[in-house]
C-alpha cells in the first residue's frame, strides 16, 4: 500500500512537472522564432520543430493521469528528458551565433538565450532526479529552488523594463526596481547558500521564504497587471501578449513551490500539487 503510494506520488509529481514546462518549452521555440531574421530559415525550422515536439508532449502529459502505470510514466520522463536535451543545446547555439555577430538584427536578447537555457536545464535536472528517485532533502531544495527561480525573476524584471516602449517612464521605473530587489534577494539568498550547512535551521529558512514570498506578490501582481495591459492594448511595448502570461505563470509556479516548502517546514498538509496550473 506504501509502495502504491510513492510510485502515485512519482506520476503525479512528474506530471505535474511536465504539464508545466513542457509548455514553457513549447513557448521558447515560438519567442525564439519570433526574433529570428526572415532568413534564417535553418534556425526557423529548428524552432518550429521543438514547437511541435513540446506541444505533442504537452498534450500527452494531459492524457496521463495519477492511476497511470508509474513504468509508463518513467519512460515517458526519459523521452522528455531527451527532448529537453535537445532544445538546451538549440538555445546554447544560438547564443553562441549571437555572442559571436552571426545574427546581426536578429531580436532575441542573449540573455533571453542564457534564462531560457537555464529553465531547460532546470526541467532536464527535475526529470533526472525523478527518475533517479532522488529528490533533495528540504533545506537544500529550499535554498536551491529559491537561488534559481530568484535569478528568474529578476531577469524577467530586466526583460520587462527593456521591452517596454521608452516612453512608458513609470512602468519602466517599476521595472527596474524589481530588478533591484530580486537581485539584492539572490545575492542574499547566495549568501545563505555558502553558509550551508550552518544556515540550514528551521527560523532562518522559515524567514527566507517569508521574505521571498512577499517580493514574488508583488512583482506576480505587477507582471499580471503589465499582461491585461497588453492584452487591452493599452501600454507602448514590443512585449507578446503571451510573453507577458508566460512569465506571470513563472511567479505563479514560483509562489506554489515557496507555500509547498513553508508547509513541509511548518508540518501543515501539502496542498493538492496538481492544482498548480
Ligand atoms: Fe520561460
Ligand atoms: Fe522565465
Amino acid at each position: 500500500m506504501e509502495g502504491d503510494n510513492v510510485s502515485n506520488a512519482f506520476v503525479v509529481r512528474s506530471l505535474d512537472e511536465i504539464r508545466f514546462w513542457s509548455r514553457i518549452m513549447k513557448e521558447h521555440s515560438l519567442f525564439l522564432r519570433l526574433g529570428f531574421r526572415c532568413e534564417d530559415t535553418q534556425l526557423i525550422n529548428e524552432a518550429n520543430h521543438f514547437y511541435a515536439t513540446f506541444e505533442s508532449i504537452e498534450s500527452r502529459a494531459q492524457a496521463f493521469s495519477a492511476e497511470t502505470d508509474p513504468q509508463i510514466i518513467q519512460r515517458f520522463n526519459v523521452e522528455v528528458h531527451t527532448a529537453v536535451s535537445h532544445i538546451w543545446v538549440f538555445k546554447r547555439k544560438v547564443l553562441g551565433l549571437i555572442l559571436t555577430c552571426q545574427l546581426i538584427g536578429q531580436n532575441n536578447f542573449p540573455l533571453l538565450l542564457d534564462h531560457t537555457s537555464r529553465e531547460a536545464f532546470y526541467f532536464r535536472n527535475r526529470l533526472e532526479q525523478l527518475n533517479a528517485g532522488k529528490l533533495d532533502p528540504l533545506p537544500d531544495a529550499i535554498i536551491n529552488e529559491n537561488v534559481f527561480f530568484l535569478r528568474i525573476m529578476a531577469d524577467h524584471a530586466k526583460f520587462i523594463a527593456h521591452l517596454l516602449d521608452p516612453s512608458e517612464r513609470k512602468l519602466v521605473d517599476q521595472a527596474r526596481e524589481f530588478s533591484d530587489d530580486f537581485d539584492k534577494l539572490l545575492f542574499q539568498a547566495r549568501d545563505l547558500d555558502s553558509m550551508r550547512p550552518q544556515s540550514q535551521t528551521a527560523p532562518l529558512l522559515d524567514q527566507f521564504l517569508d521574505q521571498n514570498r512577499v517580493s514574488v506578490q508583488s512583482l506576480r501582481d505587477f507582471k499580471k497587471t503589465a499582461r491585461d495591459l497588453i492584452e487591452a492594448c493599452r501600454i507602448k511595448s514590443i512585449i507578446h501578449p503571451l510573453l507577458a502570461d508566460h512569465v506571470f505563470r513563472e511567479a505563479e509556479r514560483f509562489l506554489f513551490i515557496i507555500d509547498m516548502f513553508e508547509n513541509a517546514l511548518t508540518g501543515k498538509p501539502v496542498t493538492n500539487i496538481e492544482g498548480s496550473h
